[in-house]
């Protein structure tokens, strides 16, 4: 089978790479790119080169100034991050998405360079953002994929309904080249059959239903078009388009469908299965006196707060499990785990039952990655980075599906 070159956007420690590595061989990165914006020691590019090595086309670089050098490939992935998509600007140069929105750097890739499929990752409420205009951020993405030729299939996958040991609920969006086997198939299908066709697609043989199966489907779904007869322009569509996108969908030639799908659920495994069972140091455990602050804070709230400016208003939050239940799957890690903070994960020792955070090398095994993948950089960044990472089994999973269907792609 021939390589699949791929460049990895946003590459973090490399979840992507990792995943499709161990999904096949046929997977060959070409160039990847990651730069943390906000801080000047790079630990998450220097993970990346520790375990894919120090080459000319890892690049740490803001991707704005870096895009200049990416050589052709087939297969575009990223996990970007989650913006304000809106285009209000009308300069010198036209239609403007808003300045420093990482979205533009994919798009303008995308129109240079049209590689074949693109696999990118969001968080879950990408397909709702913004609260005041649902769906709009979304239709704003789809409307580009369809103004550069590729048509769309996309889902929200929570890793723990599929086996993993995490309800990490994210969206995934996998985009198909107009002169594919899989857009023909997608196109015809829906030209001779309409909304069914599309349903169909969802339900049993588009990118996800195979390898991420469906029991069914609610009774709640949207469609509608998103071409130049409906909206004019990318600006006209910003300014006017609002829609409720449900977890399963798919954009073929401006017209979606979109409807609420029911995963068919794996045994999933629990928290306690990532555990580490060796003794740990004692700044895992939380101490006696601590325990007070953490009970406030896992605990319900109703109570007045101060504004900086002086100002009061009323706060309220429910409880949440405390210590968490080690029998189902971890919440979703954020970057501040392992932090004193509400949503740090507190569980009981297996081996002394006394309270503790989880550690780093549990919070990789959440995500599938091997045990130390991070080591090497303060604790702290540790947490951080598995808190941005993807579940690695999921992308390897898809990367098997992308290169059984390049390999039909080849064969046809
Ligand atoms: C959601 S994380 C992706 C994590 C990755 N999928 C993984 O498995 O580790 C997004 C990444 O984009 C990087 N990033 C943010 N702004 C960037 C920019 N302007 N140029 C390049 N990378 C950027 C962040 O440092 C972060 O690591």
């Amino acid at each position: 089978m021939e390589n699949i070159r791929v460049v990895e956007l946003f590459a973090g420690v490399g979840g992507f790479r990792l995943g499709l590595e161990q999904a096949s061989s046929c997977f060959q990165t070409v160039w990847a790119n990651q730069w943390e914006p906000s801080m000047r020691s790079q630990f998450a590019f220097e993970c990346y080169e520790r375990h894919f090595g120090h080459r000319p086309e890892h690049v740490c670089q803001d991707i704005v100034t870096a895009k200049g050098n990416i050589p052709p490939h087939d297969l575009l992935v990223g996990g970007f991050p989650c913006q304000d998509y809106s285009i209000a600007k009308k300069g010198a140069r036209g239609i403007e998405g808003k300045k420093g929105v990482l979205w533009w750097e994919i798009n303008a890739i995308l129109r240079t360079h049209r590689p074949r499929y693109v696999l990118l990752e969001n968080v879950d409420r990408l397909i709702k953002s913004p609260a005041w205009q649902k769906g709009r951020d979304f239709s704003i993405i789809l409307r580009c994929f369809y103004e550069a030729g590729y048509a769309v299939e996309w889902r929200v996958i929570n890793a723990a309904d599929y086996g993993e040991a995490q309800r990490r609920r994210r969206t995934f969006l996998f985009a198909f080249r107009n002169d594919t086997a899989l857009f023909r198939k997608a196109a015809d299908l829906i030209c001779v059959e309409g909304l069914k066709g599309a349903h169909q697609l969802l339900l049993q043989d588009g990118f996800f239903a195979p390898i991420f199966p469906l029991y069914g489907f609610e009774r709640k779904y949207s469609e509608g078009w998103l071409d130049e007869f409906r909206y004019l322009d990318l600006k006209d569509l910003s300014a006017a388009q609002s829609c409720h996108f449900y977890t399963s969908g798919l954009m073929v030639n401006g017209r979606f469908y979109s409807v609420e799908s029911i995963p068919l659920q794996f045994p999933y495994k629990p928290l306690c299965s990532v555990l580490e069972t060796a003794p740990l140091a004692e700044r895992y455990f939380l101490s006696a006196a601590d325990i007070d602050h953490w009970r406030y804070l896992k605990g319900a709230k109703q109570e007045i707060r101060h504004r900086r400016n002086g100002s009061t208003y009323f706060f309220s939050e429910g409880s949440m499990a405390f210590p968490d239940r080690s029998d189902l799957p971890a919440r979703t890690m954020l970057t501040s785990e392992g932090s004193v903070s509400r949503s740090t994960h507190v569980v009981a020792d297996p081996q002394t039952q006394r309270l503790r955070t989880l550690t780093p090398i549990e919070c990789e095994r959440l995500n599938g990655f091997p045990d130390d993948w991070t080591a090497g950089m303060p604790e702290r960044l540790r947490y951080f980075t598995m808190g941005n990472a993807l579940v690695v089994p999921l992308v390897k999973a898809m990367g098997k599906r992308i290169s059984a269907l390049a390999e039909d792609e080849q064969r046809s």
